[in-house]
């Protein structure tokens, strides 16, 4: 990013501790500190105060919490703004745009609290406009697939930035070479054309000519997690009412973390389910998820009850 010029949060690259923590004493707080390696989505800690900076270099550099993936931790300034997910598909030669979404990622409502994989997502984003998605075409996705072009990588599948929409325009936190979990679930409600055409296109290398149609109208989901999660949590609970669930309109439960035990259904991680729902306006959509939810039943279970308020 910084050798092509893809806006970025500043940062500093760091595997010996004792600079680390020298640099974070002279930057002081809003910084983010990342295990470099990967951390089932728990590697990166917001650090409000010094002290939490503190920990969080100890816990992955001397303790390795994370083993290996923190033998080296990227440093970043803390950008302030709306977070949204950016995907697009690539064939190596053209790449096309999927809606904009947008993760809760923290455990707490209003923002607060640990990292998780994700706690839910709403797609599109009214607060998003055309013009500002073609900006983030024109400076973040293209750009990409352009530069690695250039180092001869034939990108073919999915490219998923994470940004924040800061007052100095959006700016990319990290790239997935993946959809994201969980918004490949509403793009799934989302999507008209048969997704298996389209990634036949993709490895043809004929996506250009292939059509790619979305249903109007938004798609929320809600990710039911364990008590305790993204800490310690308890497995192998009964899980019931999902066929309630479904009898909503316009409802679709994802499984992630479950397992059959007989006829039963059990909870088998700390991201159980996740209920996704479509509607006319978003309204519609999270009112039809929520009601959802509260069919389902297990010993435990957590959700945020805040997904999408702050776009209603
Ligand atoms: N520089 C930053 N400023 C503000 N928030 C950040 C920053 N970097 C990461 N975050 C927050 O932490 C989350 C996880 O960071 P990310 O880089 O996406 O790592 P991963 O998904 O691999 O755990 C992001 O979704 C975002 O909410
Ligand atoms: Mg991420």
């Amino acid at each position: 990013m910084r050798d092509v010029g893809i806006p970025t949060a500043d940062f500093s690259v760091f595997t010996n501790y004792d600079e680390a923590m020298r640099y974070v004493q002279e930057k002081g707080v809003s910084i983010v500190v990342k295990a470099s390696g990967l951390a089932l989505g728990k590697g990166v800690a917001v650090c409000r105060t010094l002290g939490e900076a503190e920990t969080a270099l100890k816990e992955i550099m001397l303790d390795r919490v994370f083993k290996d993936a923190g033998t080296k931790v990227v440093i970043e300034r803390y950008l302030e703004g709306q977070e949204v997910s950016i995907h697009a598909l690539s064939d190596g030669k053209t790449h096309v745009m999927f809606p904009v979404s947008q993760d809760h990622k923290t455990i707490g409502e209003g923002d607060t609290g640990k990292n998780t994989g994700g706690m839910g997502v709403i797609a599109p984003l009214s607060f998003v406009s055309a013009e500002l998605m073609q900006e983030i075409e024109r400076m973040i996705v293209k750009p990409t697939f352009d530069a690695l072009r250039k180092k001869g990588i034939e990108y073919s599948g999915i490219l998923y930035p994470g940004l924040k929409l800061t007052s100095m325009g959006p700016k990319v936190l990290e790239y997935n070479a993946r959809f994201g979990d969980p918004e490949c679930q509403v793009y799934m409600r989302l999507l008209k054309t048969d997704l298996l055409d389209i990634l036949d296109a993709c490895v043809d290398g004929k996506l250009s000519d292939q059509q790619i149609e979305w249903n109007t109208g938004f798609a929320a989901n809600i990710v039911l997690v364990s008590g305790g999660y993204p800490d310690e949590y308890k497995k192998g609970l009964p899980i019931t009412g999902i066929g309630e669930a479904e009898k909503v309109p316009g409802v679709v439960v994802f499984h992630a973390s479950t397992q059959h035990q007989g006829p039963a259904l059990m909870t088998a991680g700390g991201r159980v389910l996740s209920v996704s729902a479509v509607g006319a306006t978003l309204k519609s959509a999270l009112d039809r998820a929520y009601e959802a939810v509260g069919k389902v039943r297990f010993e435990g279970m957590y959700f945020r009850r805040d997904i999408g308020a702050k776009s209603l």
